[in-house]
């Protein structure tokens, strides 16, 4: 069975992704502090794919420890780098925390996986990184503008280190064409591929993994199913009066299952490739906008709760409308999305149900 390193496996998306892994045939071996996550996440991923996952709780940018856990899992096949934090208000009042952490735990892996002879390294970014987008849909190839947030500067650093990690394997000459003693490394080949997530919702269907959001959500989803369990008063809507058919903002809801197997798919690309290095940047989106009130709407027919909401100022920093090309990712990977908003807000009340009940 391939071993499949995932960090951050414990997290919402990662633990989605560990379920996708193991049913694909892979074995999903988590690496978490658990900053931002549950213990009792993993034990839920083995309960529902039935496969033992090894769990190792450190922090990534520990790189000592990092290469222990490559060492004793060897051989992996490769990686998928999750961990991160991901509060674009929080990211605003710590950035140092931020910086550190996300680009940290990737600089620290990278070299990890240098010594380890592990190329392939699938990284969660996000639409984030386009900012405001000027054409829609946007595209992989559409221009990269400055970041609304440290957050999103962080990913668009590490996006920009793993292009240059890549061009550095690339011009670095095979040990065997330098000259002998020569104290040049070879520079290890490194096949990236990073996933530009759009907007993930929704939970497993089972309601036995979901998102957990530390205290309130900036979120919509989350907050939207906070406010019908009553632990909040009522969602504010950002803004109704954009240049949108019902005057509030368009996204691209993506169901958390779906872009789980976005990650599977993208293992498998890769290893169809042939030898050398490569980075391949792919948004994952259903290509699909949704407005906040058609997912209110969406919300309210499969909860049967009506919810309770109010028009409020637009939210600084917000692009009007945002939605993805999905066209390079079904070509390439053959993925696409299965789920709508309709999936996503049924399994996301389901899962803030079994919540209320006790994690
Ligand atoms: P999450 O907070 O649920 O999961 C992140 C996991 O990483 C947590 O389990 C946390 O404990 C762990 N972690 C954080 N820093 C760590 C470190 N230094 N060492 C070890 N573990 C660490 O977040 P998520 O929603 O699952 O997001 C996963 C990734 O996807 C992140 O990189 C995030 O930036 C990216 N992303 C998320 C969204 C979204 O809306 N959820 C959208 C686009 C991109
Ligand atoms: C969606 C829509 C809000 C909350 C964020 C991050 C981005 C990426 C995905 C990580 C917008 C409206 C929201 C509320 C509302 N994450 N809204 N009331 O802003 O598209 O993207 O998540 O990489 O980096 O910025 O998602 O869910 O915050 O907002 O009206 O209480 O819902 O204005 O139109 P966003 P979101």
């Amino acid at each position: 069975m391939k071993k499949v390193i995932v960090t951050g496996g414990a997290g919402y998306i990662g633990s989605h992704t560990c379920v996708a892994l193991a049913r694909a045939g892979y074995l999903p071996v988590v690496v978490d502090n658990f900053c931002a996550s549950d213990r009792r996440i993993p034990g839920r991923v083995c309960e529902l794919t039935g496969a033992d996952v090894p769990v190792h709780e450190l922090d990534c940018r520990d790189r000592a420890a990092l290469a222990r856990v490559f060492e004793r899992e060897a051989p992996v096949f490769g990686v998928i780098h999750f961990a991160a934090h991901k509060s674009v208000g929080v990211s605003v009042r710590e950035p140092r925390e931020y910086y550190d952490n996300n680009i940290g735990s990737l600089a620290a892996l990278l070299a990890v996986l240098e010594r380890a002879h592990v190329p392939q390294l699938v990284f969660s970014s996000s639409c984030t990184v386009y900012g405001q987008p000027e054409r829609l849909p946007v595209t992989e190839t559409s221009p990269i503008r400055a970041a609304e947030s440290p957050y999103g500067r962080t990913k668009q650093v590490c996006e920009s280190l793993l292009e240059d990690v890549v061009s550095a394997a690339r011009a670095t000459p095979q040990l065997s064409a330098l000259p002998q003693g020569s104290a040049v490394s070879q520079g290890s080949a490194l096949r990236a591929v990073t996933l530009r997530y759009f907007n993930p919702v929704g939970a497993h269907p089972s309601a036995r993994i979901g998102e957990l959001p530390l205290g309130k959500p900036e979120t919509l989803a989350p907050y939207i199913t906070q406010t019908a369990a009553g632990l909040r008063d009522e969602l504010v809507v950002f803004g109704n009066d954009y240049p949108t058919p019902d005057g509030t903002c368009v996204r691209d809801y993506l169901h958390v299952c779906d872009l789980a197997l976005a990650h599977v798919a993208a293992l498998e690309w890769m290893e169809r490739r042939p030898a050398g290095s490569f980075h391949e940047v792919f948004n994952v989106g259903t290509g699909q906008g949704v407005s906040v009130l058609e997912a209110i709407r969406a919300f309210e027919a499969v909860s049967g709760v009506p919810l309770r909401y109010r028009f409020g100022p637009r939210r600084p920093g917000d692009a009007v409308t945002v939605y993805a090309s999905v066209d390079k990712i079904e070509r390439e990977l053959g993925w696409r999305a299965q789920l709508g908003i309709v999936d996503a807000m049924r399994d996301a009340w389901n899962w803030q149900q079994a919540l209320r009940a006790g994690l």
